[in-house]
């Protein structure tokens, strides 16, 4: 692994600072992502420009850059301080209280910090890596800032939490996760708040799970995050079938496809078939593809482009797409008009009883449209234990069910009122 390059160190000026970290906290709010004073106060108060030397103030203080901080052989991130607005965001739904104890899973001490402002002299924060150069990193950057007493670090891999420290009232687990390792439950107070960016079948949301039970965690929310992966034992692999070339299927179905028989059916003519739901600019999707993705046997997405599937992909080239063992059906999404701009969801399908698959993601897309457009996503039930009479998705720890029955209330992120767009 290696570490983002530390020279030259940019001098951050004070007056400059305040100006921008105002600037970000105004952003903040006008989307939604600051939703209490206490949160916002926390912010105000840790110098996030401490626990990033090697970048320039003005990024530091942009609440969207994600600084990254350690890279894997590839060059892929593997560590970062993350965007200010999702780590806001997260602090508001895990509700931190005075006095609280709280685990921080993946550190870098900015976050640590803001959770050791909310829970105040009383409280207790504990923050881990499974990256012993990010503890370092992250001991130094909290001396700087002037927070080494108020949170302890540790090296450790998140499957197992830290029973050192636990029972937690409160866990925030800053990599994205694929699974809920037991771990998690068992360290975290009855009634207690788990807040992970989670991922349904590679869709990955912020959720806020609660201990309802001794083995039930209930989660909401649903906002779209983009998180560096879990590493260690909870690493979740991408299963993916090469189907033609350019375009790929993944899946978490298991058995996988046979690569053949799906290459083979590809290449055999499109059935299509238009939903009649359209879409118009930045609207959006993120609960379709969720819906898709919750109770679709044989659910993946292909990746490939506009000249690869027939019509434009979903944005970001993820199109949920179903294969019944002999069939293949996809969601493509083509411009239909330029004046007012909009989109249309189309269906295409390929192999013998691609009819019948494309009728019925359409019917699921109808569905979306009528009953869930506008609207929160899923609750998630998850538990170790497999729950009587419902469609269940299974990952290595838990069984997930997905509820569509959220109140339709719940706040939301608000991009369209960020004042600097
Ligand atoms: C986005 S960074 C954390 C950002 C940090 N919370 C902050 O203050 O901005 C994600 C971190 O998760 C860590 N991580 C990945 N897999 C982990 C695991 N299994 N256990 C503990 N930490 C892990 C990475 O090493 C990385 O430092």
């Amino acid at each position: 692994m290696t570490t983002a390059d530390t020279t030259p160190t940019p001098a951050h000026d004070a007056d400059q600072i305040h100006e921008l970290r105002e600037r970000m906290i105004t952003r903040m709010w006008a989307i939604n992502a600051l939703r209490t004073d206490q949160v916002a106060q926390a912010v105000r108060a840790v110098p996030r420009h401490e626990f990033a030397s090697e970048f320039a103030a003005d990024e530091v203080y942009d609440m969207n850059a994600v600084l990254r901080t350690r890279f894997g052989p590839d060059g892929e991130t593997t560590s970062s301080v993350s965007g200010t607005w999702v780590q806001a965001l997260m602090l508001e739904h895990a509700d931190i209280g005075p006095g609280m104890r709280v685990l921080e899973v993946g550190s870098g001490g900015y976050n640590a910090a803001l959770i050791a402002e909310l829970v105040g002299p009383d409280g207790a924060v504990t923050s881990i890596d499974i990256d012993p150069a990010v503890i370092d990193r992250a001991r130094d950057c909290l001396a700087a800032a002037g927070y080494t007493d108020r949170v302890r670090l540790a090296v450790a891999d998140a499957e197992h939490g830290f029973p050192d420290g636990a029972p937690f009232d409160r866990i925030i687990v800053t990599a994205g996760a694929d699974d809920l390792p037991p771990a998690w439950t068992d360290q975290l107070v009855q009634g207690g708040r788990l807040v992970v960016p989670f991922s349904v079948r590679g869709f990955e949301r912020i959720y806020v799970f609660t201990r309802s039970s001794e083995r039930l965690l209930v989660g909401e929310g649903g906002d779209v995050a983009g998180f560096v992966r879990m590493q260690g034992q909870g690493e979740h692999v991408q299963r993916q079938v090469p189907v033609a070339e350019g375009v790929t299927f993944t899946t978490d179905a298991d058995p996988l496809p046979d690569q053949d028989k799906l290459a083979q059916v590809f290449i055999q003519p499109a059935h299509e078939e238009w939903t009649g739901v359209r879409m118009g600019p930045r609207e959006f999707f993120a609960t379709l593809q969720m819906w898709l993705a919750t109770d679709m046997p044989g659910f993946g997405t292909l990746t490939g482009d506009a000249d690869a599937l027939g019509h434009a992909p979903m944005p970001g080239q993820r199109t949920p797409a179903l294969w019944n063992g002999t069939s293949l059906a996809y969601l493509v999404l083509p411009r239909v008009s330029t004046d007012p701009d909009q989109w249309e969801y189309l269906v295409r399908g390929h192999g013998p009883n691609a009819t019948t698959l494309v009728d019925s993601l359409v019917e699921r897309v109808r569905r979306w449209d009528t009953d869930h457009r506008g609207g929160p996503g899923p609750r998630l039930l998850a538990s170790p234990d497999l729950p009587p009479g419902d469609e269940v998705i299974p990952t290595r720890h838990t069984y997930l069910v997905a509820r569509w029955d959220q109140p339709l209330d719940t706040p939301r992120l608000d991009w369209e009122a960020d004042p600097e767009t």
